[in-house]
């Protein structure tokens, strides 16, 4: 197990290599990347950090951090005082993750069948997760994070948006969905774009919407010749279980 993480801000050194190693075996799977390189995504998302005051406000305390990956937003929903559980599918993450927070519970767990009963959490935070499956799959997650979720509590969740210069890239395998992406490090994982309806109209059945924002920003690929340009751009989301 190659427990490797990469210095805070250091992109110059770290993000090029890491690169150079995914170019070795292209189109990796997210339990291929902690396998072989480790944590990968170590400081807590922006949009978990801005939804802390509102996890607050509204007197969360059971966090479920669903597809927690190796724990970064689990680890700091725990700094900010929530009795927190991280799980994922992945054997190797949830393995990083425990020895990372030996005092958080970390679980392997899958999304589509989520092992707890019902109104067991609080709050469930899903960053980018949803976006791997298809929209079968989509739906089924959803429906569990909902049960699991009791009413009043809250749904912390980001994801890709159709807006990313990544759509259309890759092999098409459904509307809005394709496999085989160059410019993602997880380039072999089923990634669907959303659009605002589409959210909309999958969380509205559950969740009355707080806050539904669209963030973009650019990026240079340095891995291309020429530097293109990359635009991310990502929809984040906070509901309230009805
Ligand atoms: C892009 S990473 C995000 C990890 C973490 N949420 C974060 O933001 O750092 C996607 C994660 O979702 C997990 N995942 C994908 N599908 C899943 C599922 N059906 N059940 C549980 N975890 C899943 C992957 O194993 C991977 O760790």
């Amino acid at each position: 197990m190659n427990v490797l993480e990469f210095p805070d801000g250091s992109i110059k050194g770290s993000k090029l290599k890491f690169i150079e190693e995914l170019e070795m075996s292209q189109y990796k799977k997210w339990q291929d990347i902690y396998k072989e390189i480790g944590a990968v995504q170590t400081n807590p998302s922006a949009f978990v950090q801005e939804a802390v005051p509102v996890l607050k406000k509204y007197g969360v305390k059971r966090v479920l951090d669903l597809g927690c990956g190796t724990g970064r937003n689990t680890r700091y929903l725990a700094k900010q005082g929530f009795q927190v559980m991280g799980v994922d599918k992945s054997p190797d993450a949830i393995e990083i993750a425990r020895i990372k927070s030996p005092s958080i519970k970390f679980e392997v767990a899958d999304a589509r069948e989520i092992p707890f009963p019902e109104n067991a959490f609080d709050a469930v935070v899903c960053t980018h997760v949803i976006e791997h499956h298809l929209e079968d799959e989509i739906k089924k997650i959803i429906s569990e994070i909902a049960r699991v979720t009791r009413k009043g509590g809250l749904l912390v969740l980001s994801t890709i948006s159709s807006r990313d210069s990544a759509f259309g890239t890759g092999k098409r395998l459904a509307e809005n969905t394709y496999i085989g992406l160059d410019s993602f490090w997880d380039g072999g994982e089923i990634h669907h774009f959303f659009t605002r309806t589409e959210l909309v109209n999958l969380l509205g059945r559950y969740y009355d919407l707080l806050d539904i924002r669209h963030s973009t920003y650019h990026n240079f690929d340095p891995s291309s010749e020429g530097y293109h340009k990359i635009k991310i751009a990502h929809w984040h989301v906070i509901g309230i279980k009805r």
